[in-house]
């Protein structure tokens, strides 16, 4: 039967990792996949995740099953890390998943269950795997327009407008913050009137944290859900663990839905779960076991606001830096948007082309739409990267 198959192409993101590693040149620079970087240029475990790990080793006594929703401690401290103090809880149910793909595809799931002929409407542009994830899964999607590329705005009349033509009952994913690949989130009058459309549409939010803390804060980044939580009927939440406690490879995430009302919340809770055990039974257990331990302890939790705090400020900086070598080294060319964007991510703003001849000619890897991760820039390699993005902008 395999004979029947071609070959998949590679992934427009993790196919990145295998060049630049493959890449024989001592300068190249990986500005690809979305991973936090050191000024070293590593992705080290954080502090308190090994602290965490230590006594995970020491306390655990079993590797039993805990269920299809996962550990009950994680999920209460996720859903208040989410949702803060005035958490409708009555009305929540919060699972933990395998890291946030994971959680958007039992979304998808539930979606299918739910509402088959709803469409999902995704922002044009959004993340390179949202597509292909929620349109395999079996779900109907459409784009609404976000980011202009041209002038590196958010097109948000736009936006409301074709949501403004959404069918009742149709989904709205929305980006928590760092909006993954612009970097460019709504202001909170822009959340709030995204919010007034919601409602006045009768559109369900689905919303994908995967950068909490890493935009302004816990609680700023947080606004969106919050805000949408208390104003609207029902709404879905995928959060990740991958960036905010570099867990990425131990698969640590949650999904939440929120119901109208307590009765139908025990409903979905029994669905999503019945969901999960046909995808894949049981959640992985080690991230979310650190987290946990890490969410339930005030020192620990306080030593990781501290880490987090380091990355978020990181990454502004970064961006900061490659901005004003750019004004030096490419005089004539607007980079403000670099420094208007928040998280791991922005648009360098150049095309496909030229994206294709800095790898080629000078070992800078980045996502063939200009999507860059800042925090691939360090001190030490802004200068070579700026030279090599104002030679590459002389040539057209
Ligand atoms: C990214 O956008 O680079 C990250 O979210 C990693 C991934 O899985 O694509």
């Amino acid at each position: 039967m395999f004979e029947s198959l071609q070959a998949a192409s590679a992934d427009a993101i993790l196919g990145l990792i295998a060049e630049h590693r493959s890449d024989p040149r001592a300068e190249k620079i990986d500005l690809g996949v979305g991973v936090y970087r050191t000024a070293g240029g590593d992705t080290p475990v954080l502090d308190v995740v090994k602290q965490a790990e230590r006594t995970l080793l020491d306390t655990q006594d079993s590797k039993a099953y805990i269920g299809t929703a996962g550990a009950a401690d994680f999920n209460a401290a996720m859903q208040a890390l989410i949702f803060g103090a005035a958490s409708p809880d009555d009305r929540i149910a919060t699972i933990q998943t395998p890291g946030g793909s994971g959680s958007l595809r039992v979304a998808a799931g539930m979606i299918l269950r739910a509402s088959p002929e709803a469409t999902v409407w995704v922002s044009e542009p959004t993340w390179a795997n949202h597509v292909p994830l929620l349109a395999g899964a079996g779900v109907q999607l459409q784009p609404y327009p976000y980011y202009d590329t041209g002038k590196h705005v958010i097109r948000i009349d736009a936006m409301l407008a074709t949501l403004r033509t959404a069918a009742a009952g149709d989904i709205v994913l929305l980006h928590a913050c760092c909006h993954n690949p612009s970097g460019l989130d709504p202001s909170v009058e822009e959340w709030r009137a995204i919010g007034d459309v919601l409602l006045e549409r009768g559109l369900v939010p689905f919303i994908d944290m995967a950068y909490q803390g890493f935009a302004t804060g816990l609680d700023k980044d947080a606004f969106p859900v919050r805000h949408l939580a208390g104003l609207v009927p029902e709404m879905i939440v995928s959060s990740s663990c991958s960036k905010n406690f570099g867990l990425y490879r131990d698969r640590v995430g949650t999904l939440s839905l929120l119901s109208q009302d307590s009765a139908t919340r025990a409903i979905v809770n029994s669905q999503v779960n019945n969901i999960v055990r046909t995808i894949y039974s049981v959640p992985p257990d080690h991230g979310a076991a650190v987290v946990s331990l890490i969410l339930h302890d005030a020192d620990l939790r306080n030593d990781w606001m501290i880490e987090l705090t380091q990355m978020r400020e990181r990454l502004q900086a970064m961006r900061v830096l490659l901005h004003d070598a750019l004004l030096e080294k490419a005089p004539g060319h607007d980079f403000s948007h670099l420094v208007r964007a928040t998280g791991m991510f922005c648009f360098l703003g150049i095309t496909a082309t030229q994206v294709a001849r800095l790898k080629k000619d000078f070992g800078v890897y980045m996502v063939d739409s200009s999507r860059i991760n800042v925090a691939g820039i360090t001190p030490d390699n802004v200068s070579y990267l700026a030279d090599s993005i104002a030679a590459t902008l002389r040539r057209g």
